[in-house]
């Protein structure tokens, strides 16, 4: 009989600490919604008392999700604490996920406590923790670099006090899978109380270790893996997600568990998770990479059509990869595209928005003959955009390129809903646009990444295009997707300006108690 790994999805709380990856409410929905038809176990929505619009958006999915624990993420303080409990409240399952650091560089140099006072502050927060859920998780931050006796002890101490899941992060990525995997042993062997909960892992990527050394923690005992969509997270990211699930279900003659994931669901969680925050994924990046099923080589695809085991060790179709399907044409009506969009998990917040989805759907047939799911995809993103988050909106784009001219450009925004205009030269046709936009916005932004992907293949695809802009200490991830590249871009560009100018300031989740 396999025990069960429970699987842990922080893509909406660690995923979210990616530069420029913030997420609005609806778009945290979106994703949660997903997760829950991937039957994850359990979704970390947010860090409550990070902000009001964490906070709204963790009380929404709370809400929402009926299938899967709603948790939110808290320092070990009072006030962070109770924002969390009020945050899950609405949860049909509802966890508190606790945390203070325990390594000595943190101890000294961040918290300024002693290690007495750091084990007294967690048993209080469990203690805080549990007078909203039966369900508390404890997080000792710096795990990796933590001394295991100080790790004994203040394992043991909230153990007693209530903590139902221990959490061992390897916060700063350091450690290696043999290292990692004995620390799980020993905690387990040496803790007392540490058969009555489950343990847990959370690893981060910064020597690129992250998913081995969570799988090594699963062969030690822990039954609870930390791990996001894509392997988003801070700085490298955390575990993979897919590779996570899909090690432990492809070894499954090594591991001795199975998740409850539908792996079906991992390819649409992958896209829309790149989608909302514009975080593309590497080509050959596993599982979910648009070249992971792909033979190139003459004597890989020889042996695939023969007998494709040769080659593969897992199915395409078992991680949710489909042929690029014809779902829709310009002749479909409102019913096949609403059908459609439901059948991908696309919930449209109003008869409006929708009505609004199948215009634009209409206009894109005509210039497309053949719409996929991807398309659909990025088409309606521009449909959960409240007008509030629309400050600036691209009304018109003229460019002229010709070979040995300098392009120009010509665009017409409205801004708070008044028109401007404004022309530029530049390099090429996108430069020249958003050196015309921002002689409208004066954003004085600065742009840290541009990049651009066919969502589908053939000339007449749709390309996505991703912008990234610095200002003031922020970073935020614009996109937008057109058959047109340069509308495109300006789309994308004009996404992140919007996300600039909505001022939801944010804590960062590992500063202080
Ligand atoms: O990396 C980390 O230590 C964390 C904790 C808050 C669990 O994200
Ligand atoms: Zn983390």
């Amino acid at each position: 009989m396999k025990q069960q790994l429970i699987i842990f999805d922080t893509t909406l709380r660690d995923g979210e600490q990616s530069p420029g990856a913030s997420m609005t409410k609806e778009e945290k929905l979106r994703v949660a919604r997903q997760l829950e038809r991937m039957r994850v176990d359990v979704i970390e929505a947010g860090f409550a008392a990070a902000s009001p619009g964490d906070f709204d958006a963790i009380h929404a999915i709370a809400e929402a999700i009926k299938d899967s624990t709603v948790c939110s993420l808290a320092r070990a303080n009072e006030n962070d604490i109770r924002r969390a409990g009020e945050a899950i409240k609405p949860a049909a399952r509802g966890r508190i996920h606790t945390f203070i650091a325990t390594s000595p560089i943190h101890m000294e140099k961040k918290l300024r406590m002693s290690p007495d006072q750091v084990v007294e502050q967690a048993v209080k927060a469990i203690g805080w923790a549990r007078e909203y859920t039966n369900d508390v998780e404890f997080s000792a931050e710096d795990a990796g670099r933590s001394e295991i006796d100080f790790l004994c002890r203040i394992f043991e101490a909230v153990i007693k006090a209530g903590a139902t899941t221990i959490n061992v992060p390897d916060t700063v990525g350091y450690n290696l899978p043999s290292q990692f995997a004995e620390t799980i042993r020993q905690l387990i062997e040496r803790v007392p109380g540490a058969d009555k909960v489950v343990w847990s892992v959370h690893c981060h990527n910064d020597l690129g270790l992250a998913v081995a050394n969570s799988l090594a923690a699963v062969l030690a005992g822990a039954r609870q893996v930390e791990c996001t969509i894509n392997g988003l997270g801070e700085r490298a990211g955390n575990a993979s997600l897919e590779e996570v699930v899909m090690a432990t279900r492809t070894r499954a003659d090594i591991f001795p568990v199975e998740t409850r994931v539908d792996t079906t669901q991992i390819v649409p969680a992958s896209k829309l998770v790149s989608q909302i925050t514009g975080y593309p994924v590497q080509p050959n990046k596993a599982i979910v990479g648009a070249n992971a099923f792909a033979h190139e080589s003459g004597i890989h695809q020889d042996g695939v059509l023969k007998h494709r085991e040769t080659y593969e060790i897992m199915r395409a179709e078992d991680v949710g990869w489909s042929q690029n399907k014809l779902v829709l044409g310009k002749h479909s009506g409102r019913n096949a595209f609403k059908t459609r969009l439901a059948e991908l998990g696309i919930d449209l917040p109003s008869e409006e928005a929708l009505n609004a989805a199948f215009a634009r759907f209409k206009e894109l047939a005509d210039k497309k003959h053949e719409i996929f799911d991807e398309d659909l995809q990025a088409l309606v993103s521009d449909e959960t955009v409240t007008p509030e988050q629309e400050h600036y909106k691209l009304v018109y784009s003229q460019v002229c390129s010709e070979t040995g001219e300098i392009p120009e450009s010509a665009v017409t925004l409205a801004v708070g809903g008044a028109e401007h205009k404004a022309a530029s030269s530049g390099s090429g046709p996108v430069d020249a646009t958003f050196k015309a936009i921002e002689k409208i916005a004066a954003s004085g932004a600065e742009q840290l990444l541009y990049s651009v992907n066919a969502i589908t293949t053939g000339t007449d695809a749709q390309g996505e295009v991703t912008v990234r802009l610095a200002k003031g200490g922020r970073i935020v991830n614009g996109q937008g997707a057109d058959t047109d590249i340069v509308i495109a871009s300006a789309k994308a560009y004009l996404n992140a300006l919007n996300k600039l100018h909505s001022s939801l300031e944010k804590l960062n989740p590992q500063g202080d108690i």
